[in-house]
């Protein structure tokens, strides 16, 4: 039964400025849109209802949900589907806090099914200036590559995003993680880094701690996502703190896909108190029930994260984005005057 301080740290959280690192767009498609989209378009869903196709959301690992992830996303046809899906995000988390979002996508999903690769960049990114018109919120875009599928499809998008690259500001790796280790990724990373791209990827969230090594040495990485497998490696959980390797960990979508069996076991509290810098996100909200500061409430109270605590995670967030110098410092200055002032 929450408590009224749970209900104190709970608007403390929402008002405080933080950025959102790890976001799939089509992870934040609700199912009223995408009954919304499918009359739109005459497509037939499996689904009853609204409430029935939330109902099966039920998952016991990644695979399991990106089954479910991959359909869901079927619905989206034009450039004012992927305009309508950002659009939405961004109210959400504008309304959460979130200053600044650096945000994944998923092209594959899309030009795999006709969608031209055109259509969902100018959808989202009309969406990105409008919003930041509207709130002032900036954001990143990072094009990830579906690991389940070959590099060479990889490099093909690659070549797709290339008329965009300005559009994108780095490259990841997600999907089906066991037995489609990063190394597999080395020359499609090299690549993209040549072009001028940054890179991050998913690594440690099923798979083992060796996948974290590969993203780091062979993907050169500036970011692990998720990456909270590191714990089993004691070598490398030294190494991710002392190079300050920032990870951006996702509590409630790990519980969902069974990474922890209760958020009460989530090691973020651990790794935070060993130094490694931490964040939290929210992976695919309309799929794990809960935006970014419900990810930060729950884990809070589960794991009895200090006020100190939740602020060196969203001053985390700043330092381990993809904003220049000068805008980190200005955020960093006010996440301490608003936790001075709360
Ligand atoms: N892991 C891997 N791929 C994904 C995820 C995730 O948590 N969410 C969307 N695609
Ligand atoms: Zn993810």
């Amino acid at each position: 039964m929450p408590s009224s301080s749970d209900a104190a740290m709970a608007t403390f959280i929402r008002g405080l400025p933080k950025a959102e690192l790890h976001i799939h767009l089509e992870g934040t498609l609700e199912p009223e849109m995408v009954f919304a989209l499918a009359a739109r378009h005459g497509v037939g869903l499996r689904y009853p209802s609204v409430d029935a196709l939330r109902r099966a959301y039920a998952f016991h690992d990644l695979q399991s949900f990106l089954d479910v992830y991959y359909a869901g996303a079927d619905v989206l046809r034009d450039e004012d589907d992927f305009r309508s899906m950002t659009a939405g995000y961004l109210r959400r988390a504008h309304a959460d806090g979130v200053v600044h979002a650096e945000i994944f996508f998923d092209p594959q999903m899309h030009t795999r099914r006709g969608v031209a690769f055109e259509t969902v960049i100018r959808g989202i990114g009309s969406a990105l200036a409008a919003a930041q018109a509207e709130f002032g919120i900036t954001t990143r875009l990072i094009l990830c590559f579906l690991r389940h599928l070959p590099a060479a499809d990889a490099m093909r998008t690659l070549e797709e995003a290339l008329p965009y690259r300005d559009a994108i500001c780095a490259v990841g790796l997600d999907s089906s993680e066991m037995g489609n280790p990063p190394s597999r990724f080395a020359e499609v990373f090299r690549r993209a880094r040549d072009e001028g791209w940054l890179a991050v990827a998913h690594a440690g969230e099923e798979g083992p701690p060796e996948y974290i090594r590969e993203a780091l040495d062979m993907l050169h990485v500036a970011r692990i996502d998720h990456g909270v497998r590191c714990e089993a490696d004691d070598a490398l959980c030294r190494r991710l703190a002392a190079e300050g390797v920032p990870l951006t960990v996702c509590p409630l979508s790990n519980v969902k896909l069974g990474v922890f069996a209760r958020l009460q076991d989530h090691n973020l509290k651990r790794l935070l108190d060993r130094g490694l810098r931490i964040t939290i996100n929210s992976d695919d909200p309309a799929y794990f029930g809960g935006y970014i500061a419900e990810n930060f409430s729950a884990t809070q109270r589960a794991l009895g994260l200090t006020r100190g605590d939740v602020v060196q995670l969203a001053r985390n967030s700043i330092a381990a984005s993809f904003l220049p110098e000068s805008a980190k410092l200005a955020w960093l200055a006010r996440i301490d005057a608003y936790a001075a002032a709360h």
